[in-house]
């Protein structure tokens, strides 16, 4: 497990030096809306992944956001987002990040998210702890709702923002604040390493949350999807948010 988690954070890295190195113009497409955008430069990290990937690991599968898919031979299968927080990216705005997680038949067992921007190294192996730049993290627990700091994102799709919105509206009057990073995968270590107490959002897909799961738990947090939401946080603000986001 240490030498994929290694291998893992040797990707990711080298992934975050090519995406630093920005080119003067993104070319910008849209997928599946018009604020859903990709640019080369998500098109370019993804490509020199899984090139990395199967160098080192050919019989192993792979799901990545641009497209890449893969069927595995060997019982691992690679989750990759190649930009995560692309509207950031395009804005040149600091904290997108490169997540990677690598799961078996029981889960996730290695989670590495990289955001260069911000110096932030994330890394988690299954059963062994959460890091950030080497260093052992634990989320904050216990927190009250009344002084909770609550990351969150938006999906692409207006009808989970509109869902999103009434439970936004509802829980704002109840805690510290909101912060919107851009990243999910950030906004879900950032509750691995106590620089927001929760997190949830509506329309997560795999490849936003896999490594940051990983990562919260083996930091203490509670991690959960319900249909389209996604709540993270430590174990008792984990039950207030669950309280007033899914009525229990
Ligand atoms: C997005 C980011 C954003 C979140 C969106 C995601 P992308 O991923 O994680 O923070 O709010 O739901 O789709 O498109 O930049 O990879
Ligand atoms: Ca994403
Ligand atoms: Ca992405």
């Amino acid at each position: 497990m240490e030498a994929l988690k290694n291998l893992a954070v040797e990707i990711a890295k080298n992934a975050g030096s090519l995406l630093l190195n920005r080119p003067k113009q993104l070319d910008i497409s849209t997928k599946t809306s018009d604020i859903d955008v990709v640019t080369q430069m998500d098109r370019a990290s993804e490509r020199f992944i899984v090139e990395e990937i199967l160098k080192a690991r050919p019989d192993d599968g792979i799901i990545g956001e641009e497209g890449a898919d893969r069927p595995s031979k060997s019982g691992y299968t690679w989750v990759i987002d190649p930009i995560d927080g692309t509207v950031n990216y395009l804005y040149n705005m600091a904290g997108w990040s490169v997540s990677i997680a690598v799961k078996d038949l029981q889960g996730t067992v290695v989670g590495v998210v990289y955001s260069p921007t911000i110096d932030s190294l994330y890394t988690a192996i299954r059963g062994g702890g959460a890091f950030l730049n080497g260093s052992k993290i634990s989320c904050n627990d216990p927190i009250e709702l009344n002084r909770a700091l609550i990351a969150t994102g938006f999906a692409y799709r207006s009808e989970l923002r509109e869902q999103q919105i009434a439970q936004f509206n509802d829980l704002i009057l109840k805690i510290r604040d909101y912060r919107r990073n851009g990243s999910a995968a950030i906004d879900i270590c950032h509750v691995a390493s106590g620089q927001v107490d929760g997190y949830y959002e509506m329309g997560l897909l795999e490849w936003d949350r896999a490594a940051a799961e990983l990562i919260a738990t083996e930091a203490g947090a509670t991690v959960s999807v319900h249909g389209e939401l996604t709540i993270a946080a430590g174990p008792y603000l984990y039950g207030k948010l669950a309280e007033v986001l899914l009525g229990n």
